[in-house]
């Protein structure tokens, strides 16, 4: 079963995928998965309003509606011997044709499949992709999918292996649930006021360094006070202080972005 997740964006959205505010055909985002129901999260908070209006085209697949066995077999054990399980590359090769076939972008979609060993996902591969007319992600569980599967689809796709990270996930799910929300997040219209990307961590206004602590109301809570130069109205006294603050933040945890 395809789960799509722009139940109301149907109402909303142009039969030519066209946001009717800006005339800028929606991102387009596929991800096919044995276990698609991660991807209903997408519906919730800011993503789930930009899918509404029209702005994002979200489609989850499930894998094994591309499998022909009575037990929907999508893993086998691996060639050359060693633990677990390996995606058969039959299901994936069907899953990327049956997409392909209904894909009308300009340019050839980007296949991201997230793994470990992939090169590592950040804030500028995000923007970059933030331009993309057409994004699949293709998330492996078990020991991975049959390599053949992404030299077939290199002639298809722009594909690109990408890491969330050092550490080992149950599947490339939650992976690219974070990746969507980075990207879709640069999509313009996503974000109600765009002015709030400007300044965070990453981000090229602070030269790529972390974000410096934020406060709120009221100015003492159990007796902690907000730093006196945040009340002081001196604009050039808070910013010196927020790039102060951002330096040493990143010195002390991240000194490799120095
Ligand atoms: N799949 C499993 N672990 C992963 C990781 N760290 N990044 C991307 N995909 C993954």
């Amino acid at each position: 079963m395809m789960r799509r997740l722009t139940t109301a964006a149907t109402k909303a959205t142009p039969v030519s995928g066209e946001d009717a505010g800006t005339g800028k055909a929606a991102m387009r985002i596929d991800a096919i998965s044995i276990f698609p129901q991660y991807f209903d999260a997408l519906q919730l908070s800011l993503i789930g309003k930009a899918i509404e209006h029209g702005l994002l085209d979200v489609r989850a697949h499930d894998l094994r509606e591309f499998t022909h066995d009575r037990h929907r077999t999508v893993d086998d054990t691996p060639y050359g011997g060693g633990a677990g399980m390996v995606m058969k590359p039959e299901p994936w090769g069907e899953a990327l044709d049956s997409l392909l076939a209904d894909d009308d972008s300009a340019r050839r979609p980007v296949l991201i499949v997230p793994s470990p060993s992939g090169h590592p996902f950040t804030q500028e591969i995000a923007a970059d992709l933030a331009g993309k007319d057409h994004l699949v992600f293709a998330c492996g569980r078990y020991e991975g999918i049959d390599h053949r599967v992404l030299d077939w689809a290199a002639d298809h796709f722009d594909v690109r292996e990408l890491s969330l990270g050092d550490y080992v996930l149950n599947g490339g799910e939650v992976a690219a649930l974070a990746m969507i929300e980075t990207v879709v997040r640069l999509v313009p219209g996503v974000i109600g006021n765009p002015q709030s990307l400007v300044e965070e961590s990453y981000s090229v206004s602070t030269e790529g360094m972390l974000e410096y602590p934020v406060y709120t109301k009221p100015a003492v809570w159990r007796d902690l006070e907000v730093p006196g130069v945040l009340l002081s109205g001196d604009h050039g006294a808070v910013d010196d202080w927020r790039a102060e603050r951002s330096r040493e933040i990143t010195a002390e945890r991240r000194p490799d972005l120095l």
